[in-house]
């Protein structure tokens, strides 16, 4: 089976990752040449560490690295199961999805990482609907084992079958969910940012306090440090993602807070600043 992932940045590197060192011969697609290379380079040298510390053997990493390749050529897209890990913005992966569905075959599956957009929604700008799902990968990909399966109002049951096989085959442990806000586990996480947020803003405790408390009670990352890597970008546009799709709860309301931060571009670890200066 081909799989294409497409978008290079946090989670499809991630993704592409793992399924490269699963077996799947796997094309990696970003419209930015230059995250392009970023991308390669980061999972080039997670293999070369893993191989050092004994996790992976050489012919390991060999069949891996054989297994991966990058592209910005769209017209290469070209796969058995094709996985969207791109800007969490509607109309820009409907766009792309039209796109995908004018050059791949009918059976053809296409599946979304998206955190909080509608599988249904995204799946009505295609012709063929019942090849959409959503695949919901957690980050860091290569080492958070749940995958959520999410089956839009159209989804046939063929293509959540296999959408599960290929996360299973990556080892990785899947629970099915309908499409609804945020799936289990954003809508579940949602509070963990937005009430941290507000006792942030209310000048409570501040955000290193508020880190360094949630980390000793179990947590294995603060809300903000977990922000900073999530991307505030992406952190903050899940939430406007919720808080319009439940019709504006209190409890899903958006910070202001943060979104300052994406104003400013201190959207976290990938900027090299976010909550915290990286
Ligand atoms: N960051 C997380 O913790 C996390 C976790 C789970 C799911 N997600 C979801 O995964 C998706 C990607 O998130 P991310 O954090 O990896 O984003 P990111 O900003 O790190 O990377 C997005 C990448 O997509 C590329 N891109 C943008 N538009 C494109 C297009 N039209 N075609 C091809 N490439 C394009 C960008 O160049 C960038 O490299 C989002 O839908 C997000 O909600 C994110």
């Amino acid at each position: 089976m081909i799989v294409a992932v497409i978008g290079a940045g946090t989670m499809g590197l991630g993704i592409a990752q793992v399924s490269a060192q699963f077996g799947f011969e796997t094309l990696l697609f970003d419209v930015n040449e230059t995250a392009l290379a970023k991308a390669k380079d980061t999972v080039l040298t997670s293999w070369a560490k893993l191989l050092e510390k004994g996790k992976l053997t050489a012919e390991q990493v060999e069949k891996a690295t054989a297994n991966f390749s990058t592209t910005s050529d769209f017209a290469l897209l070209k796969a058995d199961f094709i996985i969207e890990a791109i800007v969490e913005k509607l109309e820009v992966k409907q766009k792309l999805f039209q796109d995908l569905e004018a050059q791949n075959s009918e059976t053809a599956v296409f599946a979304s990482n998206t955190s909080s957009l509608s599988i249904t929604k995204i799946a009505s700008a295609l012709t063929h609907k019942s090849r959409f799902i959503g695949l919901h990968f957690f980050n860091p990909a290569t080492l958070m084992q749940l995958v959520e399966v999410i089956a839009g109002a159209e989804s046939g049951s063929e293509a959540l079958q296999k959408a599960a096989n290929f996360a299973k085959a990556c080892n990785k442990t899947t629970v099915q969910c309908a499409d609804s806000p945020g799936f289990i586990v954003n809508r579940v996480a949602r509070p963990f940012y937005t009430e941290a947020l507000l006792i942030a803003e209310e000048r409570i405790a501040d955000i290193s306090e508020i880190d360094d408390l949630m980390e000793a009670t179990g947590f294995k990352l603060g809300p903000f440090r977990l922000m900073d890597l999530i991307g505030n970008d992406i952190n903050f546009a899940v939430t406007n993602s919720l808080f319009d799709a439940f019709y504006y709860p209190a409890r899903f309301r958006p910070s202001r807070m943060q979104g300052q931060k994406v104003d400013a571009k201190h959207l976290g670890k990938k900027t090299g600043r976010g909550f915290y200066q990286y």
